[in-house]
């Protein structure tokens, strides 16, 4: 047995320290540290627990590039469109990808997904599940699409007994649900706690690599810290896909964080229904035909990773009966409201300071790009004078500088053609965007183009 010694880890990023902090130094959160033993190999250089489980896998021998078949990197598809782009053109066998979201966003209903299309196209798969009964699997698979009753089930916590199915299965593809329900019977600590969760994923590494067999690992993200999140195994695995949208909205979006076979500039959009997640294809024409066009409605012409997407960002201005009015976010960034509030008090004559001020990104997708500011302040200063934008329907998009300028952004030619699309013309847009756009230097030439003059 391998001796352990106590360390502070932090459950947020892996961060280790001797003594404990309230503040984990590595990634400044709050209480995240946590007294875990470590295991440490014994002096003489016998082997970790994970050594030992993976010792009987066959040994490999460094190889010359040219040597390496390029039928290796041939990509499975997941039978799901949006997924496929976002991983970069499908799953590349002997890969692990890490599926990271908040509990109840819908990992395993996208996952068994994926199996089920898998197994409908005649490729061997197999679902590992630490979480839920192989009859609650059963439940959600009957809600799916017929191939997800054909994936075969399995399910257990101990990762000797994970390792061993998954090399004696020759599946293609593996997904196991979750990481963190998945425990190295020789090391002490909690299932789930940061020592255990990247033996797992150092584990299922060495596996996938060796057998080819591509692996979706799920992981839970808990902004808490009981649970260590994925971010502590992001730089173990090839791919990190992020699940993320509101539960009691129907949009779920799929980022990809990391991907060493694809880009990271993907994100997917996905619907929540009765027959599981369906791909929203046409988000921009939704996003458009709901938009109210009442005070405080404008059409954003936001980048969603690499691709156009049209969504309506809505405000509220209200006058406030608190000493510290309310600042109410969702869908963008807090701290990109207070500077745009800030922005519009001292250059574009908006003050909001005694009002609170709800915003809202209509649908529950999330918008992280500088070209928003332009949109929340039109957004602002229409809802705090109570009236529309002018002129034919428009969108807008522009990053606001701190003395007032506009300044330009990425893609104006993609966030142009998505709005002439859907039927909207003359984009409100900082200089430099190009034909089809109204320029505007100043957050003031905004306001005056978009509202009506003052009286
Ligand atoms: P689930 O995939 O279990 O989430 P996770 O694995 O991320 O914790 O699914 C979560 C929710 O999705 C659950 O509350 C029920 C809902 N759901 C549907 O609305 N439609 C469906 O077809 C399925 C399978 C689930
Ligand atoms: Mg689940």
């Amino acid at each position: 047995m391998a001796r352990s010694r106590l360390v502070h880890i932090c459950t947020q990023c892996g961060y280790e320290s001797m003594q404990w902090h309230g503040q984990c130094q590595g990634c400044e959160a709050w209480n995240t540290l946590e007294v875990e033993p470590t295991a440490v190999p014994r002096a003489g250089g016998a082997t970790t627990p994970t050594m030992a489980v993976i010792r009987n896998l066959p040994v490999s021998r460094p190889r010359a590039l040219s040597e390496i078949q390029e039928s290796n990197l041939k990509r499975l598809s997941t039978g799901i469109g949006e997924l496929d782009r976002v991983l970069g053109g499908g799953l590349v066998p002997g890969s692990l990808v890490l599926l990271g979201g908040a509990p109840g966003i819908g990992k395993s209903t996208l996952t068994n997904m994926v199996l089920g299309h898998l197994e409908s196209n005649g490729h061997r798969t197999l679902y590992v599940s630490g979480e839920e009964s192989a009859e609650q699997i059963r439940l959600r698979a009957q809600r799916l699409e017929p191939g997800a009753m054909q994936v075969p089930v399995m399910t257990e916590t101990d990762l000797q007994a994970v390792l061993s199915t998954i090399a004696s299965s020759s599946a293609e593809v593996c997904v196991i649900d979750s990481v963190q329900t998945i425990k190295h019977a020789e090391l002490t600590n909690a299932a789930g706690s940061v020592t255990q969760v990247r033996e797992v994923a150092s584990a299922v590494m060495s596996l996938a690599k060796s057998t080819g067999t591509a692996v979706i690992l799920v992981g839970h993200s808990t902004k808490e810290g009981t649970l260590a999140g994925p971010r502590v195994l992001e730089h173990l695995v090839d791919c990190v896909l992020q699940f993320e949208g509101q539960h009691e909205r129907p949009y779920r979006e799929l980022r990809a964080l990391k991907n060493r076979f694809g880009s990271t500039n993907e994100a997917g959009l996905f619907e929540m229904r009765q027959g599981g997640l369906i791909e929203v294809l046409d988000a921009s024409a939704r996003f458009v035909a709901e938009a109210t066009r009442a005070p405080g409605s404008v059409v954003l012409a936001a980048m969603d990773g690499a691709r156009a997407l049209l969504v309506e960002v809505q405000a509220l201005v209200a006058s406030s009966e608190l000493d510290r009015p309310r600042r109410v976010v969702s869908g963008i960034d807090r701290n990109r409201l207070a500077l745009v509030l800030a922005i519009l008090a001292r250059h574009g004559g908006v003050s909001t300071g005694a009002a609170d001020v709800f915003v809202n990104v209509v649908g529950g997708v999330r918008v992280d790009e500088p070209g928003v500011d332009l949109a929340l302040a039109l957004a602002i200063a229409s809802a705090a004078r109570g009236v529309p934008l002018n002129g034919a329907p428009r969108a807008c998009f522009g990053e606001l500088g701190l003395t007032g300028e506009l300044r330009w952004v990425g893609h104006p030619e993609r966030r142009l053609a998505e709005a002439t699309k859907h039927g909207l013309e003359q984009a409100v847009a900082p200089p430099g965007s190009g034909k089809g756009t109204v320029e505007v230097g100043t957050l003031r030439e905004a306001l005056k183009v978009s509202l009506p003059p003052l009286h």
